[in-house]
């Protein structure tokens, strides 16, 4: 008789363990969310993401210089316009809330900290949608994309290293492309949502930037169904074809499946966003002490990667990198 099969061996010690590890989580793997507002005195917490809050500008710098000392991969903004309109104006105005700020973190950090822009206009349109609005009400996809590539020279102007088209229209990263080239702005990296869903776990991300969609409205039309798994892949190819240096799955947790097979349908850099409401989900069990919040954002994070993410756009990036750090 054969002796038995020990896999066990190799988990006999942690030293044994490290050795073999498939997958490690580093804080340069991380990518923060931060929320800046407009016309604040004061950093203004946000109730369903706790730890988080809308920063003025002055405390977004403290921040970002807290998250570049973790080691921490990048920051991504995202702006809360003090006034909004049909058109979101404030997306793409040299004078919009995101590109003050990301004026000031170029003065502050040059090129040290990769700071990225989420392109978007659903923070800024008074109807809430991440598009501009026809007669009939439905997002008009073509008038939007020249409204995205006016948003996309202004954050560059303004000093991003990195786009972030988040909104779902077809065509968004070849007119963000071209937009960028013929005003020179040949080295700014489009990082494109092409795996986006429609999804229930962005609930605190809606209270953190104060969006509500007008009439009770969603965004089943423009972003993907959860439903669907190879309408991703092709996604993903599309921006990839038009131009996208760095593609994302989003949510992360619930669609591993997805991010495994872009990691196998695309060969430029992959990331995922751990979502607001995964991330609230966590701090809420923990909150009560049903679970212990910091091992299952570790575990959450590492599974990621494990499926094929390069790095994780996450609340919980400053709090894992100084627990990685310790
Ligand atoms: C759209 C955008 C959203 C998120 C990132 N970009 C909201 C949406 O699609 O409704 C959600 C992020 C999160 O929940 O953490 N600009």
């Amino acid at each position: 008789m054969f002796p038995i099969e020990r896999p066990r061996r190799l988990r006999r010690t942690s030293a044994l363990r490290r050795l073999i590890a498939e997958t490690s989580l580093a804080p340069a793997d991380l990518v923060a969310p931060l929320f800046v507002a407009e016309g604040r005195e004061e950093a203004r917490p946000i109730a369903s993401l706790p730890g988080h809050v809308q920063h003025t500008v002055a405390s977004l710098v403290d921040e970002v210089r807290a998250l570049h000392a973790a080691g921490v991969g990048g920051v991504i903004l995202f702006g809360v316009p003090e006034h909004k309109d049909e058109l979101g104006s404030g997306a793409y105005d040299d004078a919009g809330i995101v590109q003050v700020a990301l004026r000031r973190l170029r003065e502050e950090f040059a090129d040290e900290m990769v700071v990225m822009a989420d392109l978007c206009l659903d923070e800024y349109t008074s109807h809430g949608h991440c598009g501009v609005l026809r007669a009939d009400g439905a997002v008009d996809n073509d008038a939007t994309l020249d409204l995205y590539a006016r948003a996309a020279v202004a954050q560059a102007a303004a000093g991003a290293a990195v786009v972030a088209p988040s909104g779902m229209m077809d065509g968004q990263v070849g007119a963000i492309r071209s937009a960028l080239d013929d005003e020179g702005y040949v080295d700014t990296v489009i990082m494109a949502y092409s795996a986006k869903y429609a999804s229930a776990l962005y609930g605190p991300f809606r209270e953190a930037v104060g969006v509500e969609i007008a009439h009770g409205g969603d965004r089943r039309s423009y972003q993907q169904d959860y439903r669907n798994r190879r309408e991703s892949w092709r996604e993903a190819r599309l921006d990839v074809d038009e131009g996208a240096d760095i593609v994302m799955v989003k949510p992360a947790m619930t669609y591993l499946d997805v991010l495994s097979d872009l990691r196998r349908e695309v060969d430029v850099p992959l990331c995922a966003y751990h979502v607001s409401g995964e991330y609230s989900m966590i701090k809420a069990a923990a909150a009560h002490g049903w679970i212990d919040g910091e091992a299952v954002a570790l575990e959450q994070l590492t599974a990621i990667r494990r499926a094929g993410a390069d790095f994780v756009l996450t609340y919980f990036a400053r709090e894992v990198a100084e627990a990685l750090n310790s």
